[in-house]
């Protein structure tokens, strides 16, 4: 798959609308998950080296619908509206979350998930929850530990380390990378497990 060529299909602001959009809940669906500001967007950006494909924003909270990407006419990545945040209105919160949560839960084209977390505050009571959800769901996650160019290398795997560790329970359910999307690190190995994904 050549991820270069991904194309915006949709913004949803809940999944009767990606229905209503989408034909049908067919094909390989990939998230990429995880709390406000992790860096999901820009992960997207520099994974199909496209900077404007998904929007980011220094504000916690910029992704407030399911935004969905068209991989080819069977395989989609979607951008999820980030968890955690405190500060958003709590009306406003609740819809993202439902929306969230309705997704993962019906969306039975879900083949992947990517949970992204801060290298520098990994494994938060949201993050684990969702890796536990998907792995009960037999849906295997790539923990991804976003903005590694913030720590040293030493730090860096250290982190790595302490992660895989705390993961291990989960076997080949759960993969951790160290990630950047501004040094492009970690960018061929999180490539190469996509696309075992999308080709299952
Ligand atoms: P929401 O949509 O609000 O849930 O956030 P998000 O997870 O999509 O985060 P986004 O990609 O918008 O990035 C948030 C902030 O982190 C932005 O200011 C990015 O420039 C910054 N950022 C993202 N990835 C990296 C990285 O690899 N390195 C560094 N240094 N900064 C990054
Ligand atoms: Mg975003």
């Amino acid at each position: 798959i050549d991820f270069r060529k991904t194309k915006f299909l949709i913004s949803a602001p809940d999944i009767a609308h990606l229905d209503q959009y989408l034909p049908g809940d067919t094909g390989v669906e990939i998230a990429f998950a995880g709390r406000s500001n992790a860096g999901k967007s820009s992960a997207l950006n520099a994974l199909t080296e496209q900077k404007g494909l998904a929007r980011t924003s220094k504000t916690p909270g910029r992704t407030q619908l399911i935004n969905v990407f068209e991989l080819d006419e069977n395989r989609r990545l979607v951008d999820l509206p980030g968890y955690g945040f405190a500060k958003v209105p709590l009306a406003l919160k609740n819809k993202w979350q439902k929306a969230l949560g309705e997704y993962l839960q019906e969306r039975t084209c879900l083949s992947g998930v990517v949970v992204l977390m801060d290298i520098r505050h990994p494994l938060k009571d949201l993050d684990l929850q969702m890796i536990e959800w998907a792995v009960l769901s037999e849906i295997p996650v790539l923990a991804l530990l976003t903005k590694s160019d913030k720590l040293a290398q030493n730090v860096k795997m250290k982190t790595v380390n302490a992660v895989r560790k705390e993961l291990a329970e989960f076997g080949d359910w759960v993969k951790v990378e160290p990630f950047s999307s501004l040094k492009g690190t970690g960018k061929p190995k999180v490539l190469g497990i996509l696309n075992e994904w999308c080709n299952p």
